[in-house]
């Protein structure tokens, strides 16, 4: 392991420890441990997620696949939403640590790999959320590679889509829906949610 992965390694289990400092992390899942979790992320306005956490939330059921855990912010909106809505989410991440983040939770598997390596999910999916690598050529791949595996009427979640930093985000998108003339629209703030409705 890299100096680079053992800093990000820290650097999440720090942020998680942040988050869960009212919830200590169990090895097994505790029952409404998410609930809380939730609502406790939900309260902080820093989190550059923020404003998309109560729609990932509701959207969130059957089949949820998630491409970028880091310290587990969105993962803890989606697993909250199928705690309520029924199903399970298959998260990816290359950071071993991000397994933490919700070890044993019994409606979620993590895999510690590149986005384009993971062995099934449960298909066809329901959602998709898309928060990686956010390069131009990254973000394609996630949605040439995975939008296909959602089924008809799913959604195609992309965070960073409006974001000065991450300008082959947003690009790449709208590449994807005009190849596959799919209609999407822009959740504004917290750096912009693109949803395409496949
Ligand atoms: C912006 S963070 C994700 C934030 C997370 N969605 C949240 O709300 O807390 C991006 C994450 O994607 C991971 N990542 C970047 N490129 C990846 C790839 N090609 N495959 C899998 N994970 C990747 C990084 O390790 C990092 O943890």
């Amino acid at each position: 392991m890299s100096k680079r992965d053992l800093m990000d390694e820290a650097a999440i289990a720090a942020n998680f420890e942040r988050l869960t400092q009212h919830s200590p992390m169990s090895s097994s899942h505790r029952p409404s441990y998410t609930k809380s979790l939730y609502e406790a992320i939900a309260r902080d306005v820093c989190l550059d997620t923020h404003a998309h956490l109560p729609y990932l939330k509701e959207v969130a059921k059957g089949n949820v696949l998630e491409i970028g855990v880091h310290c587990g912010i969105s993962t803890t909106a989606l697993l909250a939403g199928v705690e309520e809505n029924g199903g399970h989410v298959w998260s990816i991440d290359v950071h071993p640590a991000c397994r933490y983040t919700h070890y044993g939770h019994p409606q979620w598997t993590f895999y510690c790999t590149w986005a384009g390596e993971v062995p099934q999910p449960g298909l066809p999916l329901d959602v998709l959320f898309i928060d990686g690598d956010h390069s131009y050529a990254a973000v394609l791949n996630d949605l040439q590679f995975w939008g296909p595996q959602v089924k008809a009427g799913g959604l195609i979640l992309c965070h960073d889509a409006d974001s000065a930093s991450f300008p082959g985000v947003r690009t790449a998108i709208e590449d994807f829906c005009v190849w596959h003339n799919k209609p999407h629209d822009l959740h504004r703030g917290s750096n912009g949610l693109e949803v395409i409705y496949w």
